[in-house]
């Protein structure tokens, strides 16, 4: 159903997010116009009609008591039950869903695109295909907010978050930030672009031959920084074997055992020493300053893919 002068709904998620904002007012309405055309009423019908009124004692009422007790349980859990269940939906990005990678930056949206493509203050999607967006912000807090699309998530220094979507029809879209982030926030505005998905490849690759694909941008900064000094697979080395690891659980010196997630591998290059692996010393040094949020982002990307079968990685720095 589409609502009076809101945007048009551009998303698999729209309707169901507009269903339940209608709902919700539609209840709040419901309830106000009764309770106030109530108070009116009674005011008048009940009113003192001479001066020696008195009225007549209250004795309560069980009955009544339970129902306006049951009605509003029962219709708030509606909504919490109904809005849960679109939460989870909208909070679970479909395990297929393209990944796209987003740097919010006093006062511009910086995208990245898998095959390398870079574009600012513009977004270019594909029609009926899930998009997750994985969003970090190098330095202060910014809100990515889609309003055709019904989707909204804050963009936060040193941490990930994500926002998924599947865009169901063809356009240009507005692209704001919606959390203040300095004096030109009302400047942080952009455009999504769905595309066909033929024309989403045909974008992609305009001007190609000057992309790098992100774990390939990785890989040469895992080069260029010298990781595999430490981190190669042979026996001896310096730093942990990290094929494969993407996912995995890791033992660490202090006896927890933590997740090879993005958090942890972003947390890995920034702060070493916070969450060593047992069986080595603590000698990595921190990129902090070194690398920024996209180039952490790629290194990510190429951990990522790196499989426990892949090539050990040259055992010393010279070999690089
Ligand atoms: Cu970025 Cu407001």
């Amino acid at each position: 159903m589409k609502i009076p002068f809101s945007p048009e709904q551009a998303s698999t998620i729209a309707g169901s997010i507009d269903a339940i904002y209608l709902y919700i007012v539609a209840v709040t309405i419901f309830f106000t116009a009764l309770i106030y055309g109530l108070v009116a009423v009674f005011a008048v019908q009940y009113r003192r009609k001479s001066p020696d009124e008195v009225p007549g004692a209250i004795h309560g009422h069980n009955g009544l008591e339970i129902t306006w007790t049951v009605i509003p349980l029962i219709i708030s859990m509606t909504m919490f039950i109904w809005g849960t269940v679109v939460f989870f939906h909208y909070a679970r990005p479909p395990k297929d869903a393209q990944e796209i990678f987003v740097v919010g930056k006093q006062w511009m949206w910086k995208i990245q695109h898998p095959s390398g493509k870079r574009e600012i203050n513009e977004l270019h999607v594909p029609i009926n295909k899930p998009v997750r967006l994985k969003m970090t912000s190098e330095d202060v807090l910014h809100s990515f907010y889609i309003p055709a699309f019904r989707v909204k998530m804050d963009v936060i220094p040193g941490r990930y978050s994500s926002l998924w979507f599947e865009a169901t029809r063809l356009g240009s879209y507005h692209l704001f930030c919606t959390e203040y982030c300095g004096t030109q926030h009302s400047g942080m505005i952009g455009k999504v672009h769905v595309l066909s998905q033929e024309d989403y490849q045909k974008w992609l690759e305009t001007g190609s031959a000057a992309n790098t694909p992100v774990p390939v941008s990785g890989q040469e900064l895992f080069k260029t920084l010298n990781c595999a000094t430490c981190h190669n697979s042979g026996s001896g080395a310096l730093g942990p074997n990290l094929n494969g690891i993407y996912g995995k659980p890791v033992q660490l010196a202090d006896g927890s055992t933590v997740t090879a997630d993005d958090k942890y591998i972003r947390r890995s290059i920034l702060k070493p020493a916070d969450q060593v692996v047992a069986g080595y010393a603590a000698l990595m040094p921190s990129y902090q300053g070194q690398v920024n949020e996209e180039q952490i982002m790629q290194l990510i990307e190429y951990i990522k893919g790196l499989k426990e079968t892949s090539a050990p990685a040259p055992a010393s720095a010279t070999e690089v």
